[in-house]
């Protein structure tokens, strides 16, 4: 068994190590000379996926985060409206759509009960399915019109860290190839992201070099009892997945939040010593939203949190008011969560195996839930 974890010594150790390699296998192929997508594996014909003029994101769990961070990017790029629905919400909401709706499942497993359903219920109702799965010959890309894989290779651990980067990873691809099918503007700005995309492995690479201080943040905080997570725009749904994994991992109480929402209630929790991670776009954000987050971490230091900052190298801007600045290294902001989000996989890791805990197999969990 130890020769299965590659020298580390737990399963999710392992695979939160193997994602510079899982976003970069799921890149690889998908590009011809001249650097443009090519998706022909999808088999669908261009001008049924040039009318696609609704998506809906079906997913449980991690995927359904990975589907959130998809949406802000698929909007941006596309103009298409974006929904994503919890699959097990999705069947029974009455949902709308026609035959010009795509609806894209995500799942690692391929097999997740909630999500199969929801893909059967949208294609009786006309949709045209695109399913992003990790899993060769699995339920749920059979059930599908199309299947843009994953390539994270196997996932053991229950909880999901480097097909999580994967799903991401892929939802961009399909993004960026529904812009250039497009044309016209949206096609050079996808361009530009796609050459930005391929930097992204190296820079995870550089940023798990650099884990040593999250570490130990986590081994100290061992016997904390909550902890919150604050992002906006895209670090939104990675405070939600920050928040997931900790308490998957470590059985302790936690909660993501919109860091504009911060105002409308949450605050109230913040007494002195309360560690809150904020996850902080990067300077060069659009409408000003970095400083907005910067004044949110103003606030809750200036009520006693304990802040715990995840910013991008060379953001002075943070500093005065961070207890622990945790850097990453800068990219285009929509592309920020395949880097934000691995400090805080390695923080709930790190946390679990402090408490002593199964980090590989979470208590109550199972790594596909094939019953509905
Ligand atoms: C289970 C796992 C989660 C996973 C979810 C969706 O609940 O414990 O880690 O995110 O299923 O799994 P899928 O295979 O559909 O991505």
């Amino acid at each position: 068994a130890a020769a299965e974890k590659g020298g580390y010594s737990t399963y999710m150790e392992k695979e939160i190590n193997e994602q510079p390699q899982a976003v970069g296998d799921t890149l690889l192929g998908r590009t011809d000379e001249q650097g443009r997508l090519t998706l022909d594996e999808l088999r669908i014909d261009e001008d049924k996926l040039r009318q696609v003029d609704r998506i809906t994101i079906v997913a449980c769990g991690t995927a359904a985060y990975a589907g959130m961070v998809a949406k802000y990017a698929i909007e941006h790029w596309t103009r298409i409206p974006v929904e994503v629905s919890l699959a097990h919400e999705f069947r029974y909401c009455d949902p709308i759509v026609s035959d010009r709706t795509l609806v894209v499942s995500i799942s690692q497993s391929g097999e997740t009960m909630d999500t199969l359903m929801a893909v059967k219920h949208a294609r009786e109702l006309g949709a045209l399915t695109i399913s992003v799965c990790n899993t060769h010959g699995s339920t749920i890309p059979r059930e599908s019109d199309a299947v843009l894989y994953t390539h994270a290779g196997p996932e053991i651990a229950v909880a999901s860290t480097k097909a999580f980067l994967a799903q991401i990873t892929a939802c961009y691809v399909l993004g960026l190839y529904l812009a250039q099918l497009r044309g016209g503007s949206y096609a050079d700005d996808a361009q530009q992201v796609l050459t930005e995309l391929h930097d992204i492995p190296g820079k995870i690479t550089e940023l798990l070099d650099g884990m040593e201080r999250v570490r130990e943040i986590a081994r100290f905080m061992a016997d904390t009892r909550s902890v919150l997570f604050l992002g906006r725009n895209v670090g939104y749904p990675v405070a939600m997945e920050g928040a997931l994994k900790l308490k998957e991992l470590a059985y302790i109480h936690a909660e993501g939040f919109a860091a504009g929402e911060l105002k409308h209630g949450p605050i109230a929790l913040i007494e002195p010593g309360q560690p809150v991670f904020i996850v902080v776009p990067g300077p060069s954000t659009p409408h000003g939203l970095h400083g907005k987050v910067v004044s949110n971490i103003q606030e809750i230091r200036a009520r006693g949190a304990r802040t715990l900052v995840i910013a991008e190298h060379g953001d002075t801007a943070v500093e005065p008011f961070a207890d622990e600045i945790i850097r990453v290294p800068s990219t285009s902001p929509m592309l920020a969560p395949l880097l934000t989000v691995v400090p805080l996989q390695v923080f709930a890791l790190e946390l679990s195996s402090a408490k002593g805990l199964d980090v590989d197999q979470p208590r109550n969990l199972a790594k596909s839930v094939t019953v509905e």
